[in-house]
């Protein structure tokens, strides 16, 4: 039998990780985080399929699809729509894949404005915090359901 896909969709800015705010979000560019969480799905027995957009309705559009097409779970770094996008919530909370909210730095510990999520309340939880590592926790987490 094929391996199931697990989606990992990121949202506006990450395409600058690297250069972005390297003391918030860490050095390693999309490019080098996307080669670490294809080796670690690989080990686990997924493939990936990682995405990044400046533009809600792509993300919107690509979580419609990850439920169309049966993914096992879609690893979801909203970036600052996180906080803003309604139009998320309501793609979310419309598809039955579950969806796993992942943020490289922790938005609790930061700005007020980053304490609300969108994302958080429909889904299956969150990880924020550990960087880049974060979005291998939670293939970790997707491997066990
Ligand atoms: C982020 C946190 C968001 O608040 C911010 O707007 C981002 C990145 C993170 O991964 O830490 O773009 O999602």
């Amino acid at each position: 039998m094929a391996a199931k896909t697990i989606f990992v969709l990121n949202g506006p800015n990450l395409n600058l990780l690297g250069m972005r705010e390297p003391e918030i979000y860490g050095s390693a560019t999309l490019d080098e985080i996307a080669g670490q969480i294809e080796d670690h799905a690989h080990t686990l027995g997924f493939d990936v399929d990682i995405r990044q957009s400046n533009h809600e309705g792509h993300l919107i559009d690509w979580l419609h699809e990850a439920a169309a097409d049966d993914a096992h779970a879609v690893i979801l770094n909203a970036g600052a729509l996180t906080h803003t996008s309604l139009g998320l919530f309501d793609a979310i909370k419309a598809i039955r894949t579950p969806v796993i909210e992942v943020h490289l730095s922790n938005p609790a510990a930061r700005e007020e404005y980053r304490h609300k999520s969108f994302i958080a309340p429909v889904a299956k939880g969150s990880i924020c915090g550990f960087g880049a590592l974060g979005y291998q926790l939670a293939l970790d987490a997707a491997s066990k359901f």
